[in-house]
């Protein structure tokens, strides 16, 4: 039996870890546990403090081209109310997060890629600049794109891209979507090396204890989110929806709680090799557990997405079940946020982009 001290972990993630060290760890427990957390807590307050940097998120549309088999809002789910925000409505939200200070926006929708999407988010990247005298960090998380188009975005200001790898095994890929032109595991790749390309700041994640995952599977990930140099990662539980094919499986699942801790883990495993890179604390923690934001905030995460959506449209932008802050308005998630960070020790830092020191380390 190892035992993991403090010093030990750090070590073995220094330089090039071995994938069974990684798994060792993600499967660690009691007191090797808590070594992880809480090296993983030293790293993150040595190199990049304890500021939490808020990005406002808009969830612009529910329309999606796509069929994954994990997400409520697919393609072909037919519960679902399907919005689009008005140009007004976006601009009040990006008016809102410039007087509150937030900074940073997150402009995210369903998958589309026609003609008529390009332009309009580049009309609406235009609409976002003017009303906040073109002071927001802007990221976008609107699927795979074409060269051409990520291009065009890139003029009108936007700065920085998500788009989850969801697993970086093919393999697994392929069991979570359609095995069509459309949900293709090469396309997604290739999609991040052109975002990395253009020189955006770039953005992944993958979903943790999802059906058919194992251990090995989210090790690779880490190591994928290495090699891949990536500068911001965002990773929360899978949650099921019963309204989506995954669903059948779900007997197939970790108890939710574990599906919690693992994620932790993932953190902190994260926060200790690539110790300047940003993480998100995501949505989905908290869907799991009343404080699974803060608790990843102390083992490593150092942003967190307020949503901004008119509260009118968030029940119909349930990527999972459990979803949380359903029935607020912007002012109330802001000030909910803020409070919890404090608890843990955490301090915002309004009116600064806090890009990824990753990021800015290559430029
Ligand atoms: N549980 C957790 N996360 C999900 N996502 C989609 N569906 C689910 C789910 N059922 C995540 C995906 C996607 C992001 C926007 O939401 O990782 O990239
Ligand atoms: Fe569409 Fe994204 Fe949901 Fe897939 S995960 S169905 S691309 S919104
Ligand atoms: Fe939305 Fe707490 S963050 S209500």
């Amino acid at each position: 039996m190892d035992f993991f001290s403090k010093e030990n972990i750090v070590n073995l993630l220094q330089d090039n870890p071995k994938l069974v060290d990684i798994v060792k760890l993600l499967k660690s427990d009691g007191d090797d546990k808590r070594n992880l957390f809480l090296a993983a807590s030293e790293i993150k307050s040595q190199f990049v403090g304890n500021k939490v940097y808020f990005r406002g998120l808009i969830e612009y549309s529910n329309i999606c081209r796509k069929n994954c088999y994990y997400c409520g809002i697919r393609k072909n789910n037919i519960n679902v109310a399907r919005y689009t925000m008005t140009d007004e409505e976006v601009v009040n939200c990006a008016k809102y997060a410039y007087d509150e200070k937030y900074s940073s926006l997150v402009l995210q929708s369903g998958e589309l890629n026609n003609e008529k999407f390009r332009q309009k988010i580049s009309e609406l990247l235009q609409k976002i600049n003017f009303a906040t005298n073109n002071e927001m960090g802007i990221t976008l998380s609107l699927g795979e794109q074409t060269e051409e188009t990520l291009k065009e975005w890139q003029k009108y200001g936007g700065r920085r891209y998500l788009l989850r790898i969801e697993t970086s095994n093919q393999e697994l890929y392929i069991k979570l979507h359609p095995n069509d032109k459309i949900h293709d595991f090469e396309t997604r790749l290739e999609t991040l090396e052109t975002l990395r390309k253009l020189n955006y700041q770039v953005g992944s994640g993958v979903m943790v204890g999802l059906p058919f995952q194992t251990l090995e599977n989210l090790a690779e990930d880490i190591l994928f989110f290495r090699d891949f140099d990536i500068d911001m990662i965002g990773m929360g539980p899978y949650i099921e929806h019963s309204d989506t094919p995954l669903y059948h499986f779900k007997n197939l699942l970790l108890p939710i709680n574990e599906r919690f801790i693992l994620t932790l883990k993932m953190i902190a495993v994260l926060r200790i090799m690539m110790k300047d890179v940003n993480i998100v604390a995501s949505t989905a923690m908290q869907a799991i557990d009343k404080i699974g934001r803060e608790k990843a905030v102390k083992v490593g995460a150092n942003i967190l997405m307020p949503n901004l959506t008119p509260q009118k449209y968030r029940e119909n932008y349930l990527l999972y079940q459990n979803k949380p802050c359903i029935d607020e308005e912007a002012d109330q998630c802001k000030n909910c946020l803020e409070a919890r960070i404090h608890l843990v020790g955490g301090e915002i830092a309004y009116g600064q982009w806090g890009d990824s020191k990753h990021y800015l380390k290559k430029q």
